[in-house]
């Protein structure tokens, strides 16, 4: 009897404390304990990745002046990003001849200074010395929980694949490498050309799934399935892929070139063999030409998918320019959800802020992966945070 009613007290109690802590968490009235209890987490399980998410730098495609470079920046600084943002010249109508081929041209002037961009920033990044870079365009989101997060897992399953592929090469050489101390967060950087982790879908035939290297994990910062892009949701779903999965896998037909890795090898490689449209065809654009390279030329390409960089204004995207039709219309827009496939968006309206109890809070719950209190910051603004911290 004594002993059921101590049973009944300590469950009356674990409710209480589960009460307390989830309300706690909910009012935001204890940061700290929320804050430290989430990064010991995460970093328990994977440690987070370093400011410049395991890439020797990261690199912003960005012109002098870009209306979004005020906010890319802050937002890499909320979520504890160093970027580094070349200068890029003036592209004037010699530059653009450079890049269009001298028979059956089809590139617009518009997709052809976005290549030179491009191009700018690889030579900067071969220029530098680095070793590898992750290459940004400047107007992309990602989730707040980036760097804590979803890249060390992203990473994790790539150092898998990349291990698990070499095994089964024949190659003496590349195991030899692989066995020694070239392992880096991103693998070995003598084994891929480019990583993915920022595109508009990488979808293909489901003939080719079986066979093409992958592997799936859990991530509990994804939006729900219902919630991705049509088309990422319906493809999510070909795949097998349950909520809160994410996986890599080998690339097949990856588009948008929003956010992709680099050793400075293949860096050299894209400047030497891409800088101009393909001779006697045309290219519509620099990311397609990026997709030929791993479809056809057998460059070494890795995808995430779903990905962690987007877009964040799908209208002014060259894609939606050369197909005439958006291609990622928006559903229904859900709470907080701004842009496709981004649940947490570091871009956000509500993280647009200067009040530094906001940006703390803010920096505390990148650490937290199921936590998002977007929407809140957002209607509450600086006014009630105060009262929150
Ligand atoms: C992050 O890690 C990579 C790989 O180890 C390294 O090359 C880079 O210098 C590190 N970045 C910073 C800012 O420490
Ligand atoms: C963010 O900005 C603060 C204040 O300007 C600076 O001290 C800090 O180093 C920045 N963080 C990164 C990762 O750039
Ligand atoms: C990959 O293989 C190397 C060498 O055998 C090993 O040190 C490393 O831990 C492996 N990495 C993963 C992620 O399995
Ligand atoms: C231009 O490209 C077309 C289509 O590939 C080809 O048939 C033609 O021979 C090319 N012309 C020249 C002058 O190279």
């Amino acid at each position: 009897m004594e002993c059921r009613r101590d049973l009944i007290l300590l469950t009356i109690c674990a409710i209480l404390f589960f009460l307390y802590f989830n309300i706690h968490s909910l009012h935001i009235t204890s940061t700290q304990n929320l804050a430290s209890l989430a990064s010991s987490r995460a970093a328990h399980e994977y440690g987070a990745a370093n400011s410049t998410l395991g890439f020797a730098g990261i690199i912003a495609v960005s012109k002098d002046g870009s209306p979004r470079r005020d906010s890319l920046i802050h937002s890499a600084n909320l979520t504890g990003l160093y970027v580094t943002i070349p200068h890029q010249p003036t592209w004037t109508d010699a530059d653009v001849e450079t890049i269009k081929s001298k028979n059956q041209s089809i590139i617009s002037r518009g997709s052809a200074m976005a290549w030179l961009g491009h191009l700018n920033a690889l030579k900067w990044f071969v220029e530098s010395g680095l070793s590898s870079a992750l290459i940004i365009e400047d107007d992309v989101d990602w989730d707040i929980h980036l760097r804590h997060h979803q890249v060390p897992l992203v990473a994790s399953a790539f150092r898998n694949l990349l291990n698990t592929t070499l095994a089964n090469t024949n190659d003496p050489y590349a195991t030899l490498r692989h066995h020694s101390n070239s392992q880096t967060f991103w693998g070995d950087l003598t084994q891929w050309e480019l990583i993915y982790l920022g595109h508009c879908g990488d979808y293909f035939d489901m003939k080719f799934w079986p066979e093409l290297p992958h592997q799936k994990f859990m991530d509990e910062s994804l939006l729900p399935l219902e919630q991705m892009h049509v088309e990422t949701e319906e493809f999510l779903r070909d795949v097998g892929l349950k909520n809160k999965q994410r996986m890599v896998h080998k690339s097949k037909n990856p588009l948008c070139s929003f956010a992709y890795g680099v050793t400075r090898a293949s860096a050299m490689r894209i400047l030497a063999e891409f800088s101009t449209e393909e001779e006697n065809h045309g290219t519509w654009a620099y990311d397609v030409r990026l997709l030929e390279a791993c479809r056809d030329l057998g460059y070494k390409c890795w995808t995430s998918t779903p990905e962690l960089f987007h877009h964040m204004d799908e209208h002014s995207s060259e894609i939606t320019e050369v197909n005439g039709k958006p291609l990622f219309p928006l559903k229904d827009k859900t709470d907080g959800v701004n842009t496709p496939n981004i649940g947490c968006g570091a871009r956000s309206e509500g993280f647009k802020t200067e009040d530094p109890q906001v940006v703390e809070y803010i920096k505390h719950m990148a650490a937290e992966p199921g936590l998002c209190l977007m929407n809140t910051l957002k209607i509450e603004g600086g006014k009630t945070i105060s009262s929150l911290g």
